[in-house]
């Protein structure tokens, strides 16, 4: 049976040239970059041009990039390096729990905070980010791309009005990279959090961009590594394969791979709505598309569960995520799908396929081939279509 793994969303694997890249760093190479001799002069050097390959995937200065653990502390990093009680912040309803627990903390630590519904197709209306703005209002946060749905947020229209108001503005552009040129100064942010395992670079690092001048405080205190922004000896394999992928990334964005994804993309949905009782979360604004990253679609199937549906794929080979989460215990459904307008029950009935950059044709066939089958099953057995199942 074939393996076929499309949760990209969810994590990705090292390319092989990642691998090489970082290997002579766990053993010969394994100085520390901030020693002097030798040993620590070849890490720092293998830092510095993985700094400089990061300020070209960024497009800022080299001073611009902090090095730290990934998404969760970039975003983390941005908020309350930034926020003070008695501060107003704008976020959305549809963040990563990254930006939202952190959110919610401050909150009750006295940060005013509105959260911004998002449209029925999932985007965001900047305007609402502008009458949200009160004197007060010191950060703007808004993801670049959607984790479950891939669809792209208005981030230039929102960083202009953030210009506009003096607002300090951060993008968490997770699920951007790789997929998005990214250009900080087109952005127009003052911080962007990214993550190198959601683009085929290792777990547990990641890299904030900060624009000069960006009063952001660091969450470790300790060494004066990272110019002070971020404390802790550095992880010299992780930042060197983080900047291998990025180079990797941003050839594929040239050269036709993520045109192709995307083409697949488009093949794997139309083929499965032609299920009956199907549709796509986060497609259509009305009667325009809505921008989506290249390698997403999030489907929703009436009359069956939703994590039903993943075991069912999963056990015959393909990965796939489902609209719920797991929360202490209990699975909730998507808090993404239900901003946007979903009951809990086409909710919970929502699947995410999530394509790599490796994904084949043969992929898309299989995927095509298992998954009306596996629907139609399930369905007969389903208690939602016994109305047993609200
Ligand atoms: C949009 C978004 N932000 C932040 C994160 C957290 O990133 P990390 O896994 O590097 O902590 C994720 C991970 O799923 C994400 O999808």
């Amino acid at each position: 049976m074939p393996r076929v793994y499309m949760d990209a969303n969810a994590t990705t694997p090292l390319l092989p040239e990642v691998l090489e890249a970082m290997r002579p760093y766990w053993m010969e190479r394994f100085g520390n970059p901030s020693s002097i001799h030798l040993n620590g002069q070849q890490a720092h050097t293998a830092v510095d041009q993985a700094r400089q390959t990061m300020s070209e995937f960024f497009n800022c200065h080299e001073a611009e990039v902090v090095f730290n653990s990934g998404g969760t502390e970039g975003d983390n990093t941005a908020l309350f390096g930034l926020l003070r009680p008695g501060d107003h912040f704008i976020t959305t309803s549809i963040e990563h729990s990254a930006v939202l627990q952190p959110a919610r903390l401050l909150a009750e630590r006295g940060v005013e905070t509105t959260f911004i519904e998002p449209q029925p197709s999932g985007l965001i209306d900047s305007s609402e980010i502008l009458r949200a703005i009160r004197p007060n209002t010191r950060l703007i946060s808004v993801m670049l791309a959607n984790n479950e749905t891939g669809v792209l947020q208005p981030i230039e229209q929102i960083a202009k009005i953030a210009a506009d108001a003096g607002v300090f503005f951060h993008i968490d552009a997770v699920q951007g990279a790789g997929k998005v040129k990214f250009d900080v100064r087109r952005f127009g942010c003052h911080l962007l959090s990214i993550s190198a395992h959601k683009m085929h670079g290792p777990k547990g690092v990641g890299a904030l961009f900060v624009r000069r001048g960006t009063p952001v405080e660091s969450l470790l205190i300790g060494g004066s590594h990272e110019r002070r922004h971020r404390a802790g000896t550095l992880n010299v394999p992780g930042i060197v394969g983080m900047a291998k992928a990025a180079e990797l990334a941003m050839h594929s964005l040239e050269d036709g791979t993520m045109d192709r994804v995307a083409r697949l993309r488009d093949r794997l949905q139309a083929g499965v709505l032609l299920s009956f009782a199907t549709g796509v979360n986060g497609a259509w604004d009305g009667d325009r598309p809505v921008p989506r990253v290249a390698n997403t679609t999030n489907i929703w199937f009436d009359q069956l569960e939703g994590e039903a549906l993943v075991i069912a794929l999963d056990l015959k080979g393909i990965a796939v995520s489902g609209g719920s989460a797991c929360h202490s215990g209990a699975t909730e459904p998507s808090h993404v799908l239900m901003a946007m307008g979903l009951d809990k029950t086409r909710a919970r009935a929502s699947l995410r396929f999530s394509l790599l950059k490796t994904v084949t044709e043969a992929d898309v066939d299989y995927v095509l081939q298992v998954v009306p089958e596996a629907v139609e099953h399930l369905r007969e057995l389903s208690p939602v279509v016994a109305g047993t199942l609200g």
